[in-house]
């Protein structure tokens, strides 16, 4: 169900960062460990290259580090960490906690796991708890598929890699950044894709390339709705980085001319959780939004999840002052 943020306490993305491990993986590379070929990789994903390696917890902090330091806020006024991953480094307890330790924090910190829909989904989230009295979140995106990753597998191999992004979201007078969002689940579509607890990923990639492009058309739709804005005045799209033609089909079939659209899949190939973030701040550091201007994320995943907010940047208010 599409919805429209309830209450007047809003918020605000006020810092962001990045994490990509060093090491560089080549569809190149690619070619020495199965049969494939730098070509058919990039005509078919757009995908050049990927980072792999790191840990979710080590990768969240170096991206979350940087969106404290971005945003500037103290860090007694951040009352959670909330880590979207589909990969966390252990069982129990939830990476984010080791995060918020590291980072000096002294605050809630829970994971949640709704794959490569897990940002968007972390983010409304950040903006229900501050409605409800949250003076500050860190919110986080972060993926280490690469350890679940079957490299002998090149219907796989070939996409999946690691990354981390992050924002800091800060609450506002009014109605704040937020304008319409929604969040969906197919429960029904989970042998499609699915990793059991130890194993490696599974994914039928046809059928969830065709179940994709039609729920983020969907999910994009309902939150344009609910937000009450044209689809025509979107200015920047930072769709789920999973293969360029994904990307194109469902641009098209919006009416979003792809120009508008955040990629950056050819250098981090798809990092689920962390590939909205990262395409988000890779738009904003070059400078591609602007205050007022309407953003709109939208992701799909395993489960299979689909996730889409409206925002408008900036939100036109000024950040609450702390109590
Ligand atoms: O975060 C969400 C996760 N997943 C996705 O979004 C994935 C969605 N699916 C996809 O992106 C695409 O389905 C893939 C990239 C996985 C595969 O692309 P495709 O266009 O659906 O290829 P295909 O599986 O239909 O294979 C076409 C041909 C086949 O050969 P024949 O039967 O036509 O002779 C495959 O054997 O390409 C062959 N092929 C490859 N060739 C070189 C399949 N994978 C490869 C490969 N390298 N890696």
């Amino acid at each position: 169900m599409p919805h429209v943020p309830a209450g007047t306490r809003g918020a605000v993305i006020t810092g962001w960062g990045t994490a990509l491990p060093p090491k560089v993986l080549t569809n190149h590379d690619l070619e020495q460990m199965f049969d494939t070929s730098d070509q058919w990789i990039v005509e078919r994903t757009g995908i050049r290259e990927r980072h792999v390696g790191g840990t979710t917890v080590g990768l969240s902090i170096e991206s979350g580090r940087q969106a404290l330091e971005m945003s500037g806020v103290d860090l007694a006024e951040i009352d959670a960490v909330v880590l979207a991953t589909t990969t966390p480094d252990r069982t129990v307890p939830a990476s984010s906690a080791a995060v918020q330790h590291e980072l000096g924090l002294r605050c809630g910190a829970f994971d949640i796991n709704a794959a490569c829909s897990g940002f968007t989904y972390a983010l409304v989230l950040a903006h229900g708890l501050i409605a409800t009295g949250a003076r500050k979140i860190l919110c986080i995106g972060t993926d280490t598929l690469a350890r679940i990753t079957d490299w002998t597998d090149r219907n796989t191999a070939i996409l999946f890699a690691d990354g981390s992004g992050a924002v800091v979201v800060e609450a506002v007078d009014g109605p704040g950044q937020l304008l319409g969002w929604d969040l969906d689940a197919d429960g029904s579509a989970e042998r499609f894709l699915y990793s059991d607890i130890g194993g490696l990923i599974h994914m039928e990639g046809k059928e969830v390339f065709r179940r994709a492009v039609r729920i983020m058309v969907d999910s994009a739709q309902k939150s344009v709705a609910a937000a009450g804005v044209d689809i025509a005045d979107i200015k920047l799209v930072v769709p789920h980085q999973a293969n360029i033609r994904i990307i194109d089909a469902a641009c098209e079939r919006l009416g979003i001319p792809m120009e508008r659209a955040a990629t950056v899949l050819h250098r981090t190939g798809n990092t689920s959780s962390a590939s909205i973030p990262l395409a988000l701040a890779d738009a904003l550091s070059a400078g591609r939004v602007a205050d007022g201007d309407l953003v709109l994320l939208v992701g799909f995943g395993a489960g299979m999840t689909a996730a889409s907010a409206v925002l408008r940047w900036g939100g036109g208010a000024e950040p609450v002052n702390p109590l």
